[in-house]
């Protein structure tokens, strides 16, 4: 099997298994509180998390811990945590008061779907979902569990992608430079992939040092995600993308490509995959997949 193959297969075992844990922990059953959940409300988190999406956080999560000595079946509570997070993450981006978009994996958005209350609650929900899952099954080590939930926190949260979130609203208004672009992105979108990065280490109980170099490569693979995602807005079509495309120019979003123009941010693109490589090295080829999956992120087509 072909390098490429081998690691199209790998990201697909990944995504069926997130896909399973995913369909179980979201059945009624799983969800009960002090009450049964609403079936409209259940419904929409399915519709917002299960069938599509790459699944590329918890790839990564994975990746790193099983690099690092954990076996895949001890990360996979922690991975669907980090799912969970992003896919609340979409369901709110794409209401009517953020960037109101119709399509999302190819089907309609949670709101358009349902409704925007519902929509919201269902994000809500998952957040939830997301932290009561990881701090009971994200390890066996207490210590673990609590060191994973401040991980997961400091990547969503204000100072990650809630905040970024917020810069990217007030960039549709107010002029960023480079630098604030790159800071918006890093919050927005890099701070999970971060987050998930290092909470595969933080698993693997790795040293200071590993986290250090994992983190290196967590930020500059965020980079890396968020620019290629600008470029397929501008050069794939919506359905390639299983989203609409065109849409940062139409709701004047900045980005590396409207500041560099397509050339110098291929240019750019390049650059920080070589970056993200470069962190890798300490690692030798035990690091071979992550390698593979942040030059995956620059040649994605969807
Ligand atoms: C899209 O993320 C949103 C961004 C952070 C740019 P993905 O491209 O990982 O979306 P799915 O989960 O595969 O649909
Ligand atoms: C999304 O960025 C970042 C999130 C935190 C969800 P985009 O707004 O560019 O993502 P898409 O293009 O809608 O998937
Ligand atoms: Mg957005
Ligand atoms: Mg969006
Ligand atoms: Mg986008």
């Amino acid at each position: 099997m072909g390098m490429m193959a081998a690691f199209d297969e790998k990201l697909g075992h990944n995504a069926a298994d997130i896909e399973r844990a995913l369909d179980v922990l979201l059945a009624a059953g799983p969800l009960s509180g002090p009450d049964a959940p609403p079936d409209r409300l259940v419904d929409a988190m399915r519709h917002g998390t299960l069938n599509g999406g790459k699944r590329l956080r918890p790839f990564l999560l994975r990746q790193t811990a099983q690099m690092l000595g954990v076996a895949p079946e001890l990360s996979l509570a922690a991975a669907v945590s980090v799912e969970l997070v992003h896919c609340y993450s979409l369901i709110h981006d794409d209401l009517p008061a953020m960037d109101d978009d119709d399509l999302r994996r190819g089907r309609p958005t949670v709101h358009k779907a349902y409704d925007d209350a519902t929509a919201i609650l269902a994000g809500d929900a998952l957040l939830t979902l997301s932290f009561a899952h990881l701090a009971e099954h994200g390890s066996t080590a207490p210590a673990i569990r609590a060191r994973l939930v401040v991980e997961l926190a400091t990547g969503a949260g204000v100072g990650g992608m809630v905040g970024g979130q917020m810069r990217d609203i007030e960039g549709e208004t107010t002029p960023l430079d480079r630098l604030g672009i790159a800071r918006m992105q890093a919050m927005k979108t890099g701070a999970l992939i971060r987050a998930a990065i290092r909470m595969g280490a933080v698993l693997a109980g790795a040293d200071n040092d590993a986290l250090g170099h994992l983190t290196r490569y967590a930020e500059a693979a965020g980079r890396a995600f968020q620019l290629a995602d600008d470029l397929l807005d501008v050069t794939a079509s919506p359905e390639a993308l299983g989203k609409a495309t065109g849409k940062d120019a139409g709701r004047n979003k900045q980005t590396l490509v409207s500041m560099l123009g397509l050339d110098a941010a291929r240019r750019h693109l390049g650059d920080i995959v070589h970056d993200a490589i470069t962190a890798l090295t300490p690692f030798g080829p035990e690091a071979t997949t992550l390698r593979e999956t942040v030059r995956y992120f620059a040649t994605r087509e969807n």
